[in-house]
């Protein structure tokens, strides 16, 4: 592991260093990134010396096919370690792989494939942003953001955070890759909107879908009950049955 002030991203630091051969499970931390990236090209916003922004370097044993199990196994080990936190609250995860706290997100994933690696099999660097003892969020984000700190009105020692979420993740992980069933279960059972109506939003192309939350299948896809019959995606953005109503 090692542990930076400032960096652009961690993703690209670890991107890096799996060019130049890093092992799975190399971390890279950084107290504040001045270009953090989020999902569907968003920045992500963290303030120094509060948060907590790494990543890892996975190189998976799994067939490529499956590898949306990692999403689905890194949110549900990384919203155990929040867990143990914030009692008595309890975190829930929204699919694929954001993590909430009384309605509001305080941990986002990024995960992305690199391919340049010396042994040319493909690597994945997980990139994790959570919202730890900031106390306010810009304007925009208030409504849809909070932190441990927010929620539970306690400081949460970031060393201990980052050791329990690294701990959880290599256990979720090894189970990705062994037993799914156990993992998709554990996750099911964290999931906001399981069983309820929510609508996927594709951004690129403009179109969205709604149906009911049927559970995930083998490879971490959501199965959706929609109109026209169960089907699986991959991909898309989910808004709530809550929000959609609001
Ligand atoms: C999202 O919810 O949009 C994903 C956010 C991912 C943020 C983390 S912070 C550490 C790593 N480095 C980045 O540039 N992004 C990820």
């Amino acid at each position: 592991m090692q542990a930076f002030d400032v960096v652009d991203s961690t993703n690209t630091v670890a991107a890096e260093w799996i060019e130049r051969g890093a092992p799975h499970g190399t971390v890279v931390v950084a107290d504040y990134q001045k270009q953090g990236r989020g999902r569907l090209g968003r920045t992500w916003l963290a303030r120094a010396g509060l948060n907590l922004t790494f990543s890892v370097v996975l190189r998976p044993e799994m067939p490529f096919d499956r590898i949306g199990l990692l999403t689905i196994a890194a949110c549900l080990g990384a919203s155990k370690a929040v867990d143990r936190f914030v009692s008595p609250l309890r975190t829930s995860v929204k699919w694929p792989n954001d993590i909430y706290l009384n309605g509001k997100k305080t941990c986002g994933m990024l995960l992305e494939a690199s391919w340049g690696t010396p042994d040319r099999n493909p690597a994945i660097v997980l990139g994790i942003g959570m919202n730890v003892n900031q106390e306010d969020f810009p304007a925009e984000l208030e409504e849809r953001a909070t932190s441990i700190l927010l929620e539970t009105g306690r400081i949460t020692p970031r060393a201990e955070l980052l050791a329990a979420v690294l701990g959880e993740l290599e256990t979720a992980i090894a189970g990705a890759s062994t037993d799914d069933e156990i993992l998709r279960r554990d996750y099911v059972k964290r999931m906001m909107s399981f069983e309820e109506r929510i609508r996927l939003r594709f951004a690129h192309i403009g179109s969205e879908v709604t149906g009911i939350v049927r559970g995930l299948d083998r490879s971490g896809g959501l199965i959706l009950e929609t109109d026209a019959g169960r089907h699986v995606f991959h991909a898309g953005e989910v808004t709530h049955a809550a929000q959609l109503e609001g």
